[in-house]
């Protein structure tokens, strides 16, 4: 057999603004968001197997092993390409080959990138030809951020995240990333945000929604307008659960960026800064601030938006 192969790659998102509402009966939350995909992906390669078996196999960018993410059927990426077997009625199997960039729970919806970039590859391979809406109907069932890593650039998110809606903008962001470990799991961001949220005086709007100066200020382009308004009804929980990423937040703004919040369910740290030279400068005030306060921090320089998940080579048929 040919070793057939396709590349896909997938962005991370961030939240430019994240509300969310009260606990649904299935254990979700409703959601009002600004989705935003930055310049970090994830790639997938996806190789043909002529056993019904997909198979996954995930490296870091030195070839390295991950730690946190488990190959095996847990995977979502895994579950990505099952899901896409299933519903085409596909006889063969995959291999994937997973190169992450994306930091691990970390807020940055990762494992969504994965999973879509899977889908991608899998139907190029496959030779499937489902439409749009069936695949981000798929892609629904795999995650709520899931549909967006397919859409990227910058979009409203509703439903639990995974109705999306792109808005036009000309705003391109340039942010200081700092990540650290261990992730955080997104379901108990959520419950801690439960939890801090009982007895609490603050009634949360149902359905959650965006103020309106927030959208006018992503469609203004104008990035010194988004600063302060910013948010993530996530962060006081993340707080809770990793007290160092507030010491990370403060050195941010004594550092001169534009604003700073928790990216997603953290415990990722995004400071909004003007290019990549003011980057580099609160990088250098930041540093040691992050190391005292966290543990294995990387810093990163990453701008949005950038387009959503896509293949990057074509079935070559003998390589
Ligand atoms: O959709 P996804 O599988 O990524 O969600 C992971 C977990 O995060 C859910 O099981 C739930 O606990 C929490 N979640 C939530 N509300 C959302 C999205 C995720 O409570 N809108």
């Amino acid at each position: 057999m040919g070793t057939q192969q396709v590349l896909a790659q997938a962005p991370a998102k961030i939240n430019l603004a994240l509300r969310v509402g009260p606990l649904r009966p299935d254990g979700y939350h409703d959601l009002a968001t600004v989705y935003q995909a930055i310049d970090l992906h994830d790639q997938v390669r996806a190789t043909l197997r002529s056993d019904p078996v997909v198979s996954v196999e995930t490296v870091d960018r030195a070839g390295g092993p991950v730690a946190g993410v488990s190959d095996d059927h847990h995977h979502l990426a895994v579950l990505a390409a099952q899901s896409l077997r299933a519903r085409g009625g596909v006889t063969a199997g995959v291999h994937l080959h997973v190169r992450k960039n994306i930091p691990v729970a970390a807020g940055l919806a990762g494992g969504s990138a994965d999973a879509a970039a899977a889908l991608l590859a899998c139907m190029e391979l496959w030779g499937l030809g489902l439409d749009r809406a069936e695949l981000l109907g798929l892609a629904a069932e795999l995650g709520s951020d899931v549909p967006f890593a397919l859409a990227g650039e910058t979009a409203l998110g509703a439903g639990r995240g995974e109705q999306v809606r792109p808005l036009t903008t000309g705003m391109a962001t340039t942010w200081l990333l700092i990540s650290s470990a261990p992730g955080l799991a997104t379901p108990s961001v959520y419950t801690q945000t439960d939890r801090m949220r009982e007895g609490s005086a603050v009634l949360q709007p149902q359905p959650p929604h965006l103020p309106d100066d927030l959208l006018a200020a992503v469609r203004s382009g104008e990035v010194t307008r988004l600063g302060p308004l910013l948010h993530n009804d996530l962060q006081p929980a993340a707080l809770h659960l990793r007290p160092g990423l507030a010491n990370v937040l403060a050195a941010g703004r004594a550092a001169g960026s534009i604003a700073g919040l928790v990216s997603g369910s953290g415990p990722s740290v995004l400071l909004l800064v003007a290019d990549d030279a003011h980057a580099d400068a609160v990088a250098g005030a930041v540093t040691p601030v992050a190391r005292a306060a966290l543990n294995d921090v990387q810093l990163r320089t990453v701008h949005g938006p950038v387009a959503g998940a896509r293949l990057v080579s074509r079935p070559s048929g003998s390589d």
